[in-house]
């Protein structure tokens, strides 16, 4: 900072870019060589032009398995938000009579053949895997495991910038009964921190309610989640409890897990790293 008592300053700045300073009586016209000091002007300021900028094209968000339970409440809520919204699945478009399905890019592919979903990444900005599901032991580390591991894989060489992999909440003693369950889910969690450290968002969510749809029939799952988790929700201490307290978490809307993981999707700032179910309540009630 520069402070002057008793004298007054002008400056100009001159052809040659140099900004002449006199001080004190110098000012009044008995100037000499020793009064004026050049200081080198550090940057020319031009006048800015008009720039014609082209509008920033949406968000291309890949939702894998957009045809479930889940990832059809990742695709509208993606809608909702303005997205340009791509599913890929085995048998790519559902039998819905529903609008938002016919504003879904349905591809077809099946995330055990890798192949078979390279196309289906390119120009996405973000994926959503909603791919996963039970069977024998060897199934489950297969369609949790292997298949997501495959599209983490995929989806980084094709320099996605955010990956949201739908896993699951610890049960304690069903772990052990769904080990391949587990083993595959935790496998595609390590895969997806290593490849996406600061663009990987992994919810774990535990009982999922909403309206599921089987074949034709809803089923209102919504009945029995939504009294659970008001129930549930407020006992947080009780769930560190050895054996049973994993059984307690509380369930969340497959609504919440799809505002959430479109969020984690699309927000830059949104850390990385895992959201438990009080996260995903937490963040499903922020705007
Ligand atoms: N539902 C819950 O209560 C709950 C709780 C905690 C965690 N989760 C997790 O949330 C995720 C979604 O669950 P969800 O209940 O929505 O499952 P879902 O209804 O069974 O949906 C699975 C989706 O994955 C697709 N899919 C299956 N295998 C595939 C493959 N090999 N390649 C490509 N697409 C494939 C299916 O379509 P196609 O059959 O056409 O391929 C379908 O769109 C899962 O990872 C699950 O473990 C669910």
């Amino acid at each position: 900072m520069l402070t002057l008592y008793n004298s007054l300053v002008y400056w100009r700045a001159d052809n040659s870019s140099s900004i002449l300073l006199k001080s004190g009586n110098a000012f009044f016209g008995n100037a000499t060589p020793s009064d004026q000091r050049h200081i080198e002007k550090p940057f020319k300021v031009k006048e800015a032009e008009p720039v014609n900028v082209t509008k920033p094209s949406p968000h291309k968000l890949l939702v894998l398995g957009g045809s479930g339970f889940v990832g059809s409440h990742v695709c509208k809520e993606a809608l909702d938000k303005g997205l340009v919204v791509s599913s890929l699945n085995r048998s790519g478009k559902p039998s819905l009579n529903e609008p938002w399905a016919d504003k879904v890019i349905w591809n077809q592919g099946n995330l055990l053949e890798p192949a078979s979903l390279k196309d289906a990444m390119d120009n996405v900005s973000a994926v959503v895997s909603c791919v996963g599901g039970f069977g024998s032991n060897s199934f489950m580390y297969k369609i949790n495991g292997t298949a997501n591991i495959n599209a983490i894989r995929a989806a980084a060489e094709k320099g996605v910038k955010r990956f949201v992999y739908v896993s699951a909440a610890d049960f304690g003693l069903v772990n052990y009964l769904l080990q391949g369950y587990y083993e595959g889910k935790r496998a595609s969690e390590a895969e997806l921190l290593s490849k996406f450290t600061y663009g990987g968002v992994i919810l774990r969510p535990g009982f999922i309610h909403g309206t599921r749809r089987v074949g034709s029939v809803k089923i209102p799952l919504g009945l029995v989640g939504s009294p659970m988790q008001m129930v549930l929700q407020n006992i947080k201490p009780l769930t560190r409890l050895p054996l049973i307290g994993p059984l307690l978490t509380p369930p969340v809307s497959a609504a919440s897990v799809g505002k959430v993981a479109v969020r984690a999707a699309t927000d830059p700032v949104f850390p990385p790293g895992i959201v438990d179910v009080y996260g995903i309540m937490r963040y499903s009630e922020q705007n």
